[in-house]
C-alpha cells in the first residue's frame, strides 16, 4: 500500500472507492474543498490514475492501490486507519461496475454481486468503528436499483442491494450522527460505458435522460449535508422512481423484452 502526502496523525478524512474515474474521482475533486476534511485516501485499482489525481489536489491525499473484493488489501486499510489513527468523516463507495446480456452469456454474473455488494459492505464494515459523529456514508447506487432489468439482471439486483442496505442502515446509525445516502443516477457518461460494453448514444432508451457526473457529485454531497438518505438528480430518475412504484414490475419487464431494451 502507497503511502503519500500526509497531515499527520488523527486527521478527520474521506475515503472513496473507485476514485480512479469517473464519479468517484469527481467525489474527489468535490471534496477537495470541504474544510471539515484533512485528508482524502484514494481508493481503486489503477494506480496511475490514483497518483496523477492525488497530484492535483490540494489537501494531502493518500492512494490506496488495490482490489477492494481482496481481503489482504481490505485488512492492508483497515491496519493503516488504526496506524494513522483516523477518523473516517467521509466514506464514499463508488467502485462498481455493470455487465448487461442475458443472464446465461455472461461470465461476471458473480464478480458484479462480489464488487458492488459484497466488497462495499465488507469496506462499510470496517470503516464504521473509526466514523465520527456528523460524518456520513455515500453509496453509489443507481436507478436500476428501482426495479428488475431484462438482461441486466444482476447489475440491477446488485444496485437493489445497495438501495436497501443504505436506507436501512441510515435509520440504525442515526444515533451515532451518521447519514448514509444512496445516489440513484441514470446512465452517466463515464468509464462504466467501456466496462459494460454497452454503446450509449447507440442505445436509444438508455441515451434518454444521461446524466453529469458533476451534478450528480455535487447532488449528492448536498443531499448527503441534510441528512437525506437517497440522492435522485434528474427528472428522468426521478420518474424512473415513480413509475417503478406504480406499474407491475411484471409490465416493465414485459415491455423491455418486446421492445428489445
Ligand atoms: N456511469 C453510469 O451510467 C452509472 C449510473 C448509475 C450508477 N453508476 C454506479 O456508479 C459507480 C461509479 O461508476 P462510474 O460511472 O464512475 O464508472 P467508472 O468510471 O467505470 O468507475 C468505476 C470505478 O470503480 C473502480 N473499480 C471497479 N472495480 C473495482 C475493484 N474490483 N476494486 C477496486 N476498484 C474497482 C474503478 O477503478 P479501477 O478500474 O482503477 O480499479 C473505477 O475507479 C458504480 O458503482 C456504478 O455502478 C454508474
Amino acid at each position: 500500500m502507497t503511502v503519500e502526502v500526509t497531515s499527520g496523525k488523527n486527521a478527520t478524512i474521506a475515503i472513496i472507492t473507485g476514485a480512479s474515474s469517473g464519479i468517484g474521482r469527481q467525489f474527489a475533486i468535490d471534496l477537495d474543498r470541504d474544510s471539515r476534511l484533512d485528508e482524502i485516501w484514494l481508493c481503486a485499482r489503477r494506480e496511475d490514475r490514483l497518483r496523477e489525481l492525488a497530484e492535483s489536489l490540494s489537501k494531502p491525499a493518500r492512494i490506496l492501490p488495490g482490489d477492494i473484493t481482496d481481503k489482504k488489501w481490505r485488512e492492508q486499510l483497515l491496519d493503516e486507519i488504526k496506524a494513522e489513527r483516523a477518523q473516517i468523516h467521509t466514506l464514499i463507495n463508488s467502485a462498481g461496475f455493470g455487465k448487461f446480456e442475458a443472464f446465461c452469456d455472461l461470465d461476471c454474473n458473480e464478480r458484479m454481486v462480489e464488487v458492488n455488494c459484497q466488497a462495499l459492505t465488507a469496506v462499510t464494515s470496517l470503516c464504521l468503528p473509526y466514523m465520527k459523529a456528523g460524518g456520513r456514508i455515500i453509496n453509489m447506487a443507481s436507478v436500476a436499483g428501482f426495479m428488475p432489468q431484462y438482461k441486466g439482471a444482476v447489475y440491477a439486483a446488485s444496485k437493489a442491494y445497495v438501495i436497501s442496505f443504505s436506507r436501512a442502515l441510515y435509520q440504525e446509525l442515526k444515533d451515532r450522527d451518521i447519514t448514509v445516502t444512496a445516489v440513484c443516477p441514470n446512465p452517466m457518461k463515464t468509464e462504466f460505458f467501456e466496462v459494460s460494453g454497452i454503446e450509449i448514444d447507440a442505445n436509444p432508451i438508455k441515451k434518454i435522460g444521461i446524466e453529469d457526473v458533476e451534478k450528480v457529485a455535487a447532488k449528492a454531497l448536498k443531499r448527503s449535508d441534510k441528512g437525506k438518505d437517497m440522492s435522485v438528480c434528474s427528472l428522468t430518475a426521478k420518474t424512473l422512481r415513480v413509475i417503478s412504484r406504480i406499474l407491475p414490475h411484471r409490465l416493465v419487464l414485459w415491455f423491455e423484452r418486446k421492445s428489445g431494451f
